[in-house]
């Protein structure tokens, strides 16, 4: 792994959310099942493809999240990008404690962890690396199954504020 020695201040927390607030994403709702089996979830939107082979994702938890060392427990999970009509979602998820999946509709993937209905694309994973990151975790999945509606419209993050896609 490369690593450098190159330190600097850096800029203040405000001005780096607000710069990098304008790199636009879209959501994902990464779930997984507690010891219980119950649903667990947390809205992520640093997702991204890493590598086709293998197949691997990954995403970036903070290291405050109680979602997910559940997660990390179970050693699977699922990648849910969310569609245009399911704000309502991101922000049940996006939320510490309570019952998350309370209002949410959701079948078992292939791992047994949570595929929303409605989503636009969904992504089966089991963890194949964990890094640290400053204040986040680095977590590569390795891609068991996946599959996509091609219909369906995403829901974007730009600037705090949600988005829809509009064609030109
Ligand atoms: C649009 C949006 C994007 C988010 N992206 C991330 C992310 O990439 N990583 C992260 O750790 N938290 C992210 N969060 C915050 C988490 O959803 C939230 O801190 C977490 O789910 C809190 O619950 P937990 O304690 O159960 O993990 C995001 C929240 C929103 C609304």
């Amino acid at each position: 792994m490369l690593t450098s020695n190159f330190q600097q201040p850096g800029p203040d927390t405000a001005r780096f959310r607000a710069v990098l607030g304008h790199f636009p994403s879209g959501i994902t709702a990464i779930t997984s099942r507690d010891t219980r089996g119950e649903p667990v979830g947390m809205t992520v939107a640093s997702f991204t493809s890493v590598s086709l082979t293998p197949p691997l994702v990954a995403f970036l938890p903070g290291k405050t999240s109680s979602t997910f060392p559940v997660i990390a427990e179970r050693g699977t999970f699922c990648v849910n990008v969310l569609a245009t009509d399911q704000e309502r979602i991101c922000r049940a998820l996006s939320v510490s404690g309570g019952d998350k999946f309370a209002e949410v509709a959701w079948q078992p993937g292939p791992h047994g962890d949570p595929v929303i209905d409605g989503v636009v694309a969904w992504i089966d994973c089991g963890i194949e690396a964990v890094h640290d990151a400053g204040d986040h975790y680095i977590v590569i999945g390795r891609v068991n199954d996946l599959d996509a509606d091609s219909t369906a419209s995403p829901l974007l993050f730009f600037r705090s504020r949600y988005n829809h896609l509009v064609s030109a």
